[in-house]
């Protein structure tokens, strides 16, 4: 059973493992002048452990303290799941999504009792420049709100989807090209990374819907949520089925929610924030640039505008600031994790041989099975296994650009032996699979993108079957030669203190 509730119950706990650090020394955090990216290289140079920044200038909120890079290692992830083992949590997100008697509905508890209803501040006096804590983090035009779950109906069947997705704040922004937001934009919009085109996400098919239909369309924002609500939000199940469900099948308890202010949406009573509010038809805006997670700036990119109608809080609220630049970064394993729980689901129903499943923060794809050579179920089952990953259920399999598929003596999660793998194991004319139409990842800058929403849709991509081929041309592969795992424990044991 997991041990938190919140956010802050998760920062306790990453605090007794001796994972998160509270940092008083200034950091600066204003456009143009902020310090987060460095930080955040650096604290990724060293495996470094979580922040909490207490200390941040050129900040409009110097009394809400910064939680910076909780996910930066996949064992923290796994924390989120109740484990320490990488596998160990994958196969529970797995077990969770593909078992739905697990899950469990959510639980409505009273306005009065909920801690993001601390703090209530009405429309009149929105004003978001003042009231929601605003850091840069590289070169970017907006601030960025990155730590929000977001809730909207499905305009038609009126069931909830909870998705994580970026969101950026217009007050203080630049604008790409060089015009102005207005001054109702900076102090009550922000505008969301929506987007309805293959592989879009589920809060851009509601707001498709409701435009097509001429309806509002209501969202709720809830920021710093219990991390395992978060994982469910970034998890792709099928559309029409409510992630707040899987989270409490994830959780083994509901998750607790509450009625929003002012619309029909039910949102996680624990979160620190929560901002109501409606998307604006007709209203897109271009925000730009934006630091990327292939780690790259996009220019200019068209998203819907949404005005924000309430805002509430906890007392003494905290606020969690990530980013994404050139992997590896903080949420990268948050948004990996999903996605091996994702495949893992999905190929094991199909295959039983698949073991493991590592998204690099690179987004390269390797699967480990559970056999090679001889005791493959037939010849060519490497490449079978590379065609199910593109052919997986999930919204990221179909986009892998990258996949190798190992056996089970090849590590996963150490890139040296998955090229060794390559090199010894691998022709790559005879062993490989070129796709010339796959589908891109959005934001690949080497894709062709799509001219009005900046993203890319189509992409070639490769796989590598790395299994030894017996049967295929083989009859027997070399002995390798590498020292055991305890013989090498078992020298170091001997050699402790010498070097
Ligand atoms: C921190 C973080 C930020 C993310 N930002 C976005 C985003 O801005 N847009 C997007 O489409 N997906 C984003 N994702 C991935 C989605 O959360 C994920 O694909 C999820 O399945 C989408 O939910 P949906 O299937 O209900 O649309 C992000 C994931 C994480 C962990």
């Amino acid at each position: 059973m997991i041990a938190f509730d919140d956010m802050r119950g998760y920062i306790q706990l990453l605090k007794s493992k001796d994972q998160l650090k509270e940092i008083d020394i200034e950091l600066n955090v204003a456009r143009g002048t902020t310090e987060l990216q460095p930080l955040m290289r650096f604290i990724h140079n060293s495996n470094g452990p979580a922040l909490m920044l207490n200390n941040l200038s050129g900040y409009n909120c110097p009394d809400i303290p910064v939680l910076f890079n909780p996910y930066g290692t996949r064992e923290r992830t796994s924390m989120i799941l109740g484990k320490e083992d990488p596998l160990e949590s994958k196969l529970r997100h797995a077990e969770v999504l593909t078992d739905k008697s697990l899950w469990h509905k959510p639980r409505k508890i009273e306005s009065s009792k909920a801690p993001c209803k601390e703090i209530k501040i009405e429309r009149k006096d929105i004003d978001i420049g003042k009231q929601l804590p605003h850091v840069w983090f590289g070169k970017e035009g907006p601030a960025y709100i990155t730590n929000a779950v977001v809730i909207t109906k499905d305009p038609e069947t009126g069931i909830p989807n909870t998705g994580c997705y970026r969101l950026t704040q217009l007050w203080n922004a630049s604008h790409p090209h060089g015009d102005v937001y207005s001054e109702d934009e900076q102090k009550k919009c922000l505008s969301i990374f929506a987007f309805w085109n293959p592989p879009g996400n589920d809060v851009g098919i509601h707001w498709a819907k409701a435009q097509e239909m001429k309806q509002p369309l209501e969202v709720a924002i809830a920021c710093i949520v219990d991390p395992v609500v978060q994982i469910a939000a970034a998890t792709s199940i099928a559309f029409g089925l409510d992630e707040m469900d899987f989270a409490g099948g994830l959780r083994g308890a509901p998750v607790d929610v509450v009625d929003c202010e002012t619309i029909d949406i039910a949102v996680p009573a624990t979160a620190e924030w929560i901002l109501e509010g409606k998307f604006l038809p007709d209203q897109d805006v271009t925000i730009g640039p934006h630091s990327n997670p292939v780690g790259y700036y996009d220019d200019a990119q068209l998203f819907p505008l949404i005005e924000i109608q309430s805002i509430t809080h906890r007392k003494n609220p905290i606020w969690y600031s990530t980013m994404e630049m050139q992997p590896p970064f903080d949420h990268n394993y948050m948004a990996c994790m999903p996605i091996e729980g994702e495949l893992l689901s999905d190929l094991q129903a199909k295959i039983p041989e698949v073991q493991d499943v590592v998204v690099t923060p690179n987004l390269s794809y390797f699967v480990q099975l559970s056999v090679d050579g001889a005791q493959k179920p037939h010849s060519e089952f490497g490449k079978f296994v590379l065609q199910s990953v593109w052919d997986a259920s999930g919204r990221w399999g179909k986009t892998a650009k990258i996949v190798v598929v190992v056996g089970p003596d090849v590590n996963p999660y150490d890139l040296s032996e998955v090229e060794w793998a390559i090199n010894t194991r691998v022709q790559p004319y005879t062993d490989s699979i070129i796709n010339k139409s796959g589908h891109a990842f959005l934001m690949d800058p080497s894709a062709e993108k799509d001219p009005g929403h900046g993203i890319a849709l189509q992409s070639e991509q490769i796989g590598f079957d790395a299994t030894i081929k017996i049967p295929e041309r083989f009859q027997s592969y070399p002995e390798y030669s590498n020292a055991d795992a305890e013989d090498v424990e078992a020298i170091a044991e001997k050699f402790k203190g010498l070097l």
